[in-house]
């Protein structure tokens, strides 16, 4: 399938590939509007949905990840039109709803909703020159997809009202040291070591894949008595796949997996 605003592409050479997603609106930044977001959510449920996929790579240009919500798009709207559509919950939450992992890489600036989306991924690699931050304050807004709830809990409070409060922008060594991105690389190597982290997760297998993310999502959600009972039904579960069998068989004979063959 193709689209206007994204390009699509799949790597590697495993049993399970990965999908890479590129936001490609180059003239405005890859500022974020409806058909940007219908189009990636449909790229994502895509991914998702093919069983050849192990993990998503989501990307934008050297320059961008993406600069916010189209602010051009959203200038005229009144409240009506945005509380009656629900603005932004029909097409920015798609993402939630992947279960496969979802590598964030952030090249340039991730600001407003693009911080945002960049926090909806559930690994974030960080080019050297990426910046973070939440400016919706100062075009008279406040943020609206995410970043008021999971960059507090990303960065701690203390943090996140700066951002909110001052549009004070984080670099990237400091979003690594506050947790808010996973790891930061030169520019030169960040996709390459994304590629080579999602070929890693696309060798192991695909159900205790999907089933560590939807633990780990479950730690957000609930208490810790819930959570780690959850946590526990998914290792139970995991003793009726065929990569258990594999995997434990593969260490005590002192051989490789193959997972996912079956
Ligand atoms: C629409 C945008 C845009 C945006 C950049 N552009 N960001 N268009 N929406 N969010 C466009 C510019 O209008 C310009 O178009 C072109 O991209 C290049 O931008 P410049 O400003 O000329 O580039 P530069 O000087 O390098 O500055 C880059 C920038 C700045 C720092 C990213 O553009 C900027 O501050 N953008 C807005 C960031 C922002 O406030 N984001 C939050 C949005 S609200 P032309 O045609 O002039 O060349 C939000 C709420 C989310 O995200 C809530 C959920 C929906």
């Amino acid at each position: 399938m193709s689209y206007e605003t994204l390009l699509t592409d799949i790597h590697g050479d495993g049993p399970l590939k990965t999908g890479v997603i590129t936001l490609n609106r180059p003239k405005a930044m890859n500022a974020l509007n409806d058909q940007l977001m219908d189009e990636l959510g449909a790229a994502l449920l895509a991914f998702d949905r093919d069983d050849a996929i192990g993990c998503i790579i989501l990307t934008g240009s050297e320059k961008a990840f993406a600069a916010g919500a189209d602010i051009a798009a959203m200038k005229d709207y009144d409240f009506q039109k945005v509380y009656s559509s629900n603005y932004i919950s029909r097409n920015w939450e798609t993402i939630r709803s992947v279960r496969k992992p979802v590598i964030g890489v952030v090249q340039g600036v991730a600001l407003g909703g693009g911080c945002e989306l960049a926090m909806m991924c559930d690994v974030v690699f960080a080019a050297e020159n990426a910046k973070f931050g939440q400016p919706e304050i100062t075009i008279g807004v406040i943020a609206g997809a995410g970043g008021t709830q999971r960059l507090p809990r990303a960065v701690g409070k203390a943090k996140a009202m700066d951002m909110l409060l001052t549009n004070r922008w984080m670099d990237a060594a400091e979003a690594e040291r506050c947790g808010l991105v996973s790891r930061v690389l030169p520019a030169d190597r960040v996709m390459a070591e994304a590629l080579a982290a999602a070929e890693k997760i696309c060798g192991f297998g695909r159900l205790a894949v999907m089933a560590t993310k939807e633990a780990v999502n479950a730690a957000y959600e609930t208490p810790l008595s819930q959570g780690l009972q959850l946590e526990r039904r998914l290792f139970h579960s995991m003793f009726g796949t065929a990569d258990q069998r594999e995997g434990m068989d593969a260490f005590v004979n002192k051989r490789k997996p193959a997972f996912n063959r079956g």
